[in-house]
């Protein structure tokens, strides 16, 4: 794999971090929701973007649908970006929240002119008073991503070592570099996270072969499986700042600060990117988000809501043997018709022989 130099942007705009992987389930969501809020709690003026009509990002922020002006109307080029905007409760965040109408945003854009182009157009006028925006994609290399690709100046590739994983990486490089060399030149820094990792022969074996092939490219940060992170999304919390002093939310902290300190144009370190600070910020969300209740919690059998089966109309219960005396009747009647049937044709025979 060549090496190629970070990027690194003169004007002060911001930056762009495309999360994308086109198989599903990788962690995109995750990655994407957290390392927005560790750059907020980094002190980073923050947008999220959540380009899946799944809007799992925008729940996981704790924003609830309906989006009535989100991103798909940015994604399409209907509403500046400005007008997209929502708060969230952390400060720094802002959200540009998803809506099942995305999944007709493809279709959409395909009848546009530049139709891959439409986002970056939109992120041009982005305020100045916005350091980076993060987007999540869905899981599919279709119209939508390939815009989400064609705005960054970052992709972050989340990958869980898995049987297919390779497989899958080389597919998802292949569509990225595809979209750099026909649409993005500028776009080099792209990066593979490895999520939901195991400590087993199995998985350390292929950490080991994705770092072995992609080298640099690998982010030098694990974000290790742990049922805290499903216990936070239940919550509608990201896990940064829901247990910040959990392995994954510690990784998130740390993948936030290495990508600022990539993105040098906007200071790195030399401009106060503090870690300590970063993670005294998440902690004090996280004693904010204390109590927050979990979305799968079991319901108490008083709090169920009334399927309203009891109002159903009530189906005709059948009769055992209900249906039996008819049976019956056709049955003896059927014998009869016969007997006559035979006896006439038997009389017709011995009135009229044939021959
Ligand atoms: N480090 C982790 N440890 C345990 N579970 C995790 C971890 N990261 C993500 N998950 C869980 O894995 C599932 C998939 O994660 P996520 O939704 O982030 O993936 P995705 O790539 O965005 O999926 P999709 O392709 O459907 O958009 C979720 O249930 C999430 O809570
Ligand atoms: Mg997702």
């Amino acid at each position: 794999m060549a090496e190629e130099k970070d990027v690194v942007k003169t004007a002060a705009k911001p930056t762009i971090i495309t999360v994308f992987n086109q198989k599903g389930g990788v962690g995109k969501t995750t990655t994407s929701v957290n390392l927005a809020v560790c750059l907020a709690a980094l002190g980073k003026r923050t947008v999220l973007v959540d380009l899946d009509s799944q809007s799992n990002a925008t729940t996981n922020v704790g924003v609830m649908p309906p989006i009535s002006t989100g991103a798909y109307q940015l994604v399409t080029g209907k509403v500046p970006f400005e007008d997209c905007l929502k708060k969230t409760s952390y400060e720094n965040l802002r959200l540009v929240g998803g809506s099942d109408e995305l999944a007709w945003a493809d279709i959409e854009l395909a009848l546009q002119p530049e139709c891959q182009a439409v986002l970056g157009k939109a992120l041009e006028t982005v305020p100045d008073n916005v350091d980076v925006v993060v987007i999540d994609c869905p899981p599919a290399p279709g119209i939508v991503s390939v815009n989400a690709l064609v705005a960054a100046d970052m992709v972050v590739m989340p990958v869980m070592p898995s049987p297919h994983a390779l497989d899958g990486l080389h597919k998802a490089w292949w569509n990225v570099n595809r979209v750099r060399s026909s649409y993005n030149h500028d776009l080099h820094s792209i990066y593979i996270l490895l999520t939901m990792t195991e400590d087993s022969e199995l998985t350390n074996k292929l950490s080991e072969d994705i770092i072995a092939e992609f080298g640099h490219r690998v982010m030098p940060v694990l974000v290790p499986r742990d049922n805290v992170v499903i216990e936070a999304a239940a919550r509608d919390l990201p896990v940064a700042s829901m247990a910040p002093q959990s392995a994954p939310a510690r990784a998130y902290l740390r993948l936030a600060e290495l990508l600022m300190n990539r993105a040098s144009h906007m200071g790195g370190e030399a401009t106060g990117i503090n870690r300590e600070q970063g993670a005294e910020t998440l902690a004090v969300w996280a004693v904010g988000n204390e109590g927050r209740r979990s979305n799968l919690a079991i319901p108490e059998p008083g709090d169920m809501p009334d399927p309203g089966w009891t109002e159903a109309p009530e189906l005709a219960q059948p009769v055992a043997g209900g249906n039996l005396g008819w049976k019956i009747g056709a049955g003896i009647g059927l014998i009869l018709l016969g007997a006559v049937l035979g006896f006439a044709a038997a009389s017709a025979w011995f009135a009229f022989p044939p021959g």
